[in-house]
């Protein structure tokens, strides 16, 4: 893909959740990319200081916050570390989710919907409450939640997933509405199918379910987490000041049908 510069995010701070894999890490990397400097959350500490490893070696600007977004401390030390590290807090992304286990309503646990809602709502939640707290009485601030074609339409055997997800868009058009007179941004990216471990983990199933999944995509591929992460730093960046509230549907086309 080629590189696109934003001459506003040069040193802004950006918060990413989820920021040990896949999307979540795409745009840790993009932002580094821009010379932002970046606080990375994610509850896998391994996977963090590899990727914060690797980012300072290239002489980017970053730091880990090891959390579940679960827990309201893990939203307010996000935050925290952006003002003392760096003074400040330009932009977040809500990233972190999970899929869940699949099975049609009349089987699904509580203890998986609890769960599942838990971290991909409460978890998104928490961390705009937290963000804007910070925000606001800066008068600036961008942030993209990260939903899912799931929040638009229904998945059979994934409903908490499919709910969470439709829940974040509600989330995001409020936050939208609340902030917008304060000079924020509140917007949603809603990936498709993403060449990510969440769904390498599902495709190694079977080839033949490989084969499925891609023959069901228009595009006959799946996006790369790069492709998403482009869309969110659009998103964040100066070039989107009129987009609020706004679904970006980033799909290949999946749901024009
Ligand atoms: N990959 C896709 O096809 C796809 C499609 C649509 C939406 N999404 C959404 O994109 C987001 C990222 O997905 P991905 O594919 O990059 O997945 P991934 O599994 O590669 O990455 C998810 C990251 O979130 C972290 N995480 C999970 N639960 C957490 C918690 N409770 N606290 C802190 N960190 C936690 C994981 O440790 C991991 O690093 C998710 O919200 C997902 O629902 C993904």
């Amino acid at each position: 893909m080629a590189e696109v510069r934003y001459a506003d995010m040069k040193h802004k701070v950006a918060l990413v959740t989820g920021a040990a894999s896949g999307i979540g890490e795409a745009c840790a990397r993009q932002f580094a990319a821009q010379d932002c400097r970046v606080v990375m959350v994610d509850r896998n500490a391994e996977r963090l200081q590899a990727l914060l490893g690797e980012l300072s070696r290239s002489g980017k600007t970053a730091c880990t916050v090891v959390g579940d977004v679960t827990e309201e401390a893990t939203s307010v030390a996000g935050v925290d570390r952006c003002q003392s590290a760096y003074g400040r807090i330009d932009y977040a992304v809500n990233c972190a989710g999970v899929v869940g286990a699949s099975a049609s309503i009349d089987q699904t646990q509580l203890e998986e919907w609890e769960r599942v809602l838990a971290i991909n709502l409460t978890g998104v939640f928490l961390g705009l409450k937290h963000q804007l707290k910070a925000m606001i009485p800066a008068g600036r601030g961008s942030i993209v939640n990260i939903s899912s074609g799931a929040g638009l339409v229904g998945i059979p055997y994934l409903c908490p997933y499919s709910a969470s997800k439709h829940a974040v868009l509600a989330l995001t058009k409020t936050a939208a509405m609340e902030v917008a007179p304060k000079g924020l941004r509140v917007n949603a990216v809603l990936p498709g199918s993403t060449r990510t471990p969440m769904v390498e983990e599902a495709i190694s199933q079977g080839p033949e379910l490989e084969r499925q999944i891609l023959g069901s995509l228009p595009t006959g591929r799946l996006a790369t987490a790069d492709e998403i992460a482009a869309a969110v730093l659009w998103l964040c960046s100066e070039q989107s000041s009129y987009v609020n509230g706004h679904s970006l549907v980033a799909d290949g086309a999946f749901l024009c049908r």
